[in-house]
């Protein structure tokens, strides 16, 4: 016999029973972003590899080792999408959206893929709520996008989160932290991993980003950025804590969050939950004026967020948050001689047409059989079809809880299920 497949590793089948929480989340993130003015918009789950390489960034974890990139047959060099961002800056260019009124507000619910080791919500195909608003640099845009992810987590009943908030300077003032940080770091080389060995010379800001052990005190003691922003970049980082704490979402300052994608200018955050790791972070973003440019549009500015709906899930549960159950058919549909299947064929179909959810039985099952099927797939009626309803033009209408059973007309079914109808 051939050994049985497997989802890939890092892969995960979403079955019927957990899709009451994505439900749940889908249907707020989708709420949210319309009361915030955001349309969605869906991308292909492949694009052109350079599309990532050069949005995202040469030296990013995300492209050097978790991109699944792949030759078509074709020989064209594609990717399954490592994020959201890119491929809607695409999509914003291709389409001519600058022509729009700006900025243009964007959402999206999709799967992405990242090479990842996978373990508790780290997954190599996972999904994510996002969105993005391009073309408008104002602060007022980067507290909207901010108010519309804390509303969303607010609205699923998340609890005890953190909003970590940070300014990474632009392209005036960063290059000059950039060197005031390879000095501070310049004579702690032979105490950092070899990974910030090699981002010292290639990416320093990379440097604050390290999970390894070793590095973490010499990143505790490294000079925080927001000391040396310029004064544009400055006004720009105090007026959106203004306008956060207008909103009355709370923050904490973290100077030396950078996140793990070099598109970002300004603002960066994160959402995560307490003391649970790197791994736990739930949502995070900010803004990213030259990705535009840098994908062959002229300057634009933009800023969104993306959330991981796995992890947000696991919240959820681990929380113990109810979400609404999924619908189990109102009525199964009973044969109790061979004669009625055609019948109960009929009845299950009428009632499907009048809104009331329905399914017959199929094969040669006992009625004991069949109402004990009726019962595990958590129907509402039994519809009992014998040889004297066949004759009444009747049906013998059981309710599942309880066991209250009468006899009713073919004709008032409809009625009798559903009695304001
Ligand atoms: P990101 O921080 O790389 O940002 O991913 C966003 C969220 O996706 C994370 O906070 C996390 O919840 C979830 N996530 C990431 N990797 C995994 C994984 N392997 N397994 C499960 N969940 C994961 C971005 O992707 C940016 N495009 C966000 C953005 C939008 N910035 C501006 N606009």
């Amino acid at each position: 016999m051939t050994a049985q497949h497997k989802a890939p590793r890092g892969t995960r089948d979403t079955l019927p029973e957990d899709q009451p929480y994505w439900e749940f989340v889908r249907e707020a993130a989708s709420r949210t972003s319309t009361a915030f003015g955001y349309e969605s918009i869906e991308t292909p789950v492949f694009e052109e590899a350079s599309l990532f390489t050069r949005g995202v960034g040469e030296v990013t974890d995300i492209v050097q080792k978790e991109m699944y990139i792949f030759k078509d047959r074709g020989g064209l060099d594609l990717a399954l999408r490592p994020e959201g961002t890119a491929p809607v800056c695409r999509a914003y260019l291709e389409h001519g959206m600058h022509n729009l009124p700006q900025p243009v507000r964007l959402w999206y619910w999709t799967p992405i893929f990242r090479y990842d080791r996978p373990q508790a919500g780290r997954y190599r195909q996972h999904h994510q709520f996002g969105a993005e608003a391009i073309g408008e640099a104002a602060s007022a845009v980067d507290a909207e996008v901010i108010e519309l992810l804390w509303r969303l987590y607010e609205e699923l009943g998340l609890t005890n989160l953190t909003l970590q908030l940070n300014s990474i300077g632009d392209s005036k003032c960063r290059p000059k932290y950039l060197e005031i940080l390879r000095d501070y770091y310049r004579d702690k080389l032979d105490n950092v991993c070899l990974d910030c060995r090699a981002r010292f010379d290639r990416n320093p800001l990379r440097l604050l980003d390290c999970k390894q052990e070793r590095c973490q005190p010499i990143i505790a003691g490294a000079p925080p950025i927001t000391d040396y922003l310029c004064e544009d970049c400055a006004a720009h980082f105090s007026e959106l804590k203004a306008l956060l704490e207008t909103a009355r979402i709370p923050f904490t300052l973290s100077p030396r969050l950078v996140r793990g994608l070099d598109y970002y200018a300004r603002t960066v955050f994160e959402v995560t939950p307490p003391d649970e790791g790197a791994q736990s972070t739930i949502g995070g973003g900010g803004r990213y004026d030259g990705l535009i440019e840098l994908l062959g549009g002229r300057p634009t500015p933009g800023v969104g967020f993306a959330t991981g709906i796995e992890r947000i899930i696991l919240k959820l549960q681990r929380q113990g948050v109810a979400v609404p159950q999924r619908e189990r058919p109102q009525v199964y549909v009973a044969v109790q001689t061979p004669a009625a299947r055609v019948p109960a064929f009929r009845l299950a179909s009428e009632l499907r047409r009048a809104g009331i959810s329905a399914i017959s039985a199929a094969g040669e099952r006992s009625l004991k059989a069949q109402m004990g099927h009726a019962d595990a797939i958590g129907a509402t009626y039994v519809a009992i079809l014998g040889e004297r309803e066949l004759a009444e033009k009747t049906v013998t209408l059981r309710q599942l809880a309880g066991g209250a059973q009468e006899t009713v007309p073919l004709t008032d079914v409809v009625s009798r299920i559903r009695p304001s109808r």
